[in-house]
C-alpha cells in the first residue's frame, strides 16, 4: 500500500522519458535529412565584391577637414559606435570612453575655446617672430573653424589605470574601427589631435584624472572629398623574415 503511489509516479516516469526518447530520436533523424547543416563561419562563401567593398572602404577612408551641416541618423551614429567596440584590446578589457558631442552650441563653444587656446599657445612660442605668429594664429584658427564644421565628434578616452602600457594602442584601434565604418556610411572622419589638446578636451568634457584622451573624431558629410594624400609603395614596408644586415 505504502509503496503503491510511489510505483505509479515511477512508472509515469519511465514512460514519459520512453516518449522524450522516441520525439527527441525521431526528430534528430527527421532533422538530419530534411535540412542541410549550418554553414560555420569560416565556410561561408566570400565573394569577390564584398572582399572589393572591405578594401575599398579602408582604401578610401580620407581625413576630412571641412565638413557639410547635415545632421547623421541615430542609428548610423550608433552602428559607427558600435563598431569601435569590435577593435581588439589588450587582455579583452575594453578601456574605453566615447564622448559623442552633437549639440551645436556645445560644438559653439568648443570651437571658441579651441581657438583661443590656439591664439595663447602660438603666441607664447619662443622661435617665432611676430609675422609668423600672426600667420600661424590666423591659419589656425581658420583649419579649426573648418575642423567644426561637422554635426558630431567622437572624442576617443582610455582608463590608462586598467592597462597603462596598452592604453594607447587600444584607443587608437577603436578609433580606427569607427572611422572605418564611418566611412562605411560614407562620413569623412579624421584623427585628429592637435587642435585639440589633452588637457583643454579632459576639461571641456569633465573627464576624470585616469581617462586618457586618444583623439577627437569629426563624423560628417565631407564639403569634398580630399584626393588621396600620397601613400608609399607596399614594397617599403615589406621585410620578409628578417630586417638586411
Ligand atoms: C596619430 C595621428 C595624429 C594625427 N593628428 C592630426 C592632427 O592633429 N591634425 C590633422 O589635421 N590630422 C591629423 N592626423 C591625420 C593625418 O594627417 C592623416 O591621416 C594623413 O595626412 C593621411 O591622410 P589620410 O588619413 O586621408 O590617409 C593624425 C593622424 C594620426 C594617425
Amino acid at each position: 500500500m505504502l509503496f503503491k503511489p510511489f510505483h505509479r509516479i515511477e512508472f509515469i516516469t519511465f514512460s514519459n522519458l520512453i516518449l522524450i526518447f522516441t520525439i527527441s530520436f525521431l526528430s534528430i533523424v527527421l532533422t538530419g535529412c530534411t535540412s542541410t547543416p549550418e554553414p560555420q563561419f569560416t565556410e561561408v562563401e566570400v565573394t569577390k565584391s564584398q572582399i572589393n567593398t572591405v578594401l575599398e572602404n579602408i582604401r578610401n577612408r580620407r581625413t576630412v577637414r571641412k565638413f557639410k551641416s547635415t545632421a547623421i541618423p541615430k542609428e548610423h551614429l550608433q552602428e559607427i559606435l558600435d563598431a569601435a567596440r569590435f577593435a581588439p584590446t589588450a587582455g579583452n578589457l575594453q578601456p574605453w570612453k566615447f564622448v559623442v558631442i552633437q549639440k551645436r552650441q556645445r560644438l559653439d563653444s568648443l570651437k571658441a575655446i579651441l581657438q583661443d587656446d590656439w591664439q595663447r599657445t602660438i603666441s607664447n612660442h619662443k622661435d617665432l617672430n611676430e609675422d609668423q605668429k600672426k600667420r600661424y594664429i590666423r591659419d589656425g584658427k581658420i583649419a579649426i573653424e573648418n575642423v567644426m564644421t561637422a554635426p558630431v565628434y567622437i572624442m576617443v578616452f582610455v582608463d590608462s589605470t586598467v592597462y597603462p602600457d596598452c592604453a594607447v594602442h587600444d584607443g587608437a584601434l577603436a578609433a580606427g574601427y569607427l572611422m572605418l565604418a564611418a566611412r562605411a556610411y560614407g562620413y569623412g572622419t579624421g584623427y585628429f589631435t592637435s587642435y585639440f589638446p589633452d588637457e583643454v578636451i579632459k576639461s571641456f568634457v569633465k573627464a576624470p584624472e585616469n581617462y586618457m584622451f586618444i583623439c577627437c573624431t569629426p563624423v560628417g558629410i565631407p564639403e569634398e572629398w580630399p584626393d588621396t594624400p600620397p601613400k608609399k609603395a607596399l614594397e617599403e614596408f615589406i621585410v620578409f623574415d628578417k630586417f638586411p644586415e
